[in-house]
């Protein structure tokens, strides 16, 4: 607590438990590097609200999921609730099952390693560009220069971090797909 310093939790030692969607970022991580160290079935928890979620765990590599919280603030109808909404994701992108999509992010991101990733700069938009200069600024690796009002990438510069992408005001830069 800010004014007093104490802690917020009632417990004894001043700890509490953090679960639901806040650790979701976390867990995913773990799960993927786990996948890539064991061999033995991973079952993956932490923030699973929807059947979204059991997706990104699955692509990551998960074996099988686990749903705490959602199904204590929801009640029980959570589980097949986040079932079905993973049945209907699968339908509409036109996979038969979740073993169709098991680990793909990890196969993708060995197949990038292998092949000598080469960086994506940003692809600007010149008829959108109005020459502001934000891109210039929020670039880390200095590799936007702002020219006759319009911004230009410097290829061998950029990262490929997207910043100066979340930063347009005008949509003007884009990481081509
Ligand atoms: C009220 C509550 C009680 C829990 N009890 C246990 C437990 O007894 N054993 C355990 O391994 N995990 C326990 N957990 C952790 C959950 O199994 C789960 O790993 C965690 O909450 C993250 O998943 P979630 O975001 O779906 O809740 C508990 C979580 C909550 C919120
Ligand atoms: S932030 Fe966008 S609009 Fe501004 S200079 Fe850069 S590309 Fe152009
Ligand atoms: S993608 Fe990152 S490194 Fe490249 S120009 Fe934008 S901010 Fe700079």
């Amino acid at each position: 607590d800010l004014e007093t310093g104490k802690p917020h939790m009632g417990s004894k030692s001043g700890y509490g438990w953090m679960s639901g969607p806040a650790i979701k970022p976390i867990a995913l991580r773990v799960v993927f590097e786990l996948a890539q160290a064991v061999k033995i079935p991973i079952f993956a928890v932490g923030g699973i609200t929807k059947g979204e979620d059991v997706i990104e765990y699955t692509m990551a590599g998960a074996t099988a999921v686990q749903v705490c919280t959602q199904g204590i603030i929801e009640g029980a109808k959570a589980f097949g609730r986040i079932a079905k909404e993973t049945n209907d994701w699968l339908d509409s992108h036109g996979y038969s099952s979740l073993d169709e999509i098991r680990g793909i992010t990890i196969k993708y991101m060995k197949n990038i390693k292998e092949n000598n990733y080469i960086t994506v700069p940003p692809k600007v938009y010149l008829d959108k560009c109005v020459g502001c200069g934000i891109c210039k600024v929020v670039c880390g690796y200095k590799a936007v220069e702002i020219e006759n009002k319009k911004a230009t990438i410097n290829v061998d510069k950029c990262f490929g971090c997207g910043v100066c992408t979340s930063k347009c005001p005008t949509q003007a830069l884009l990481i081509p797909r």
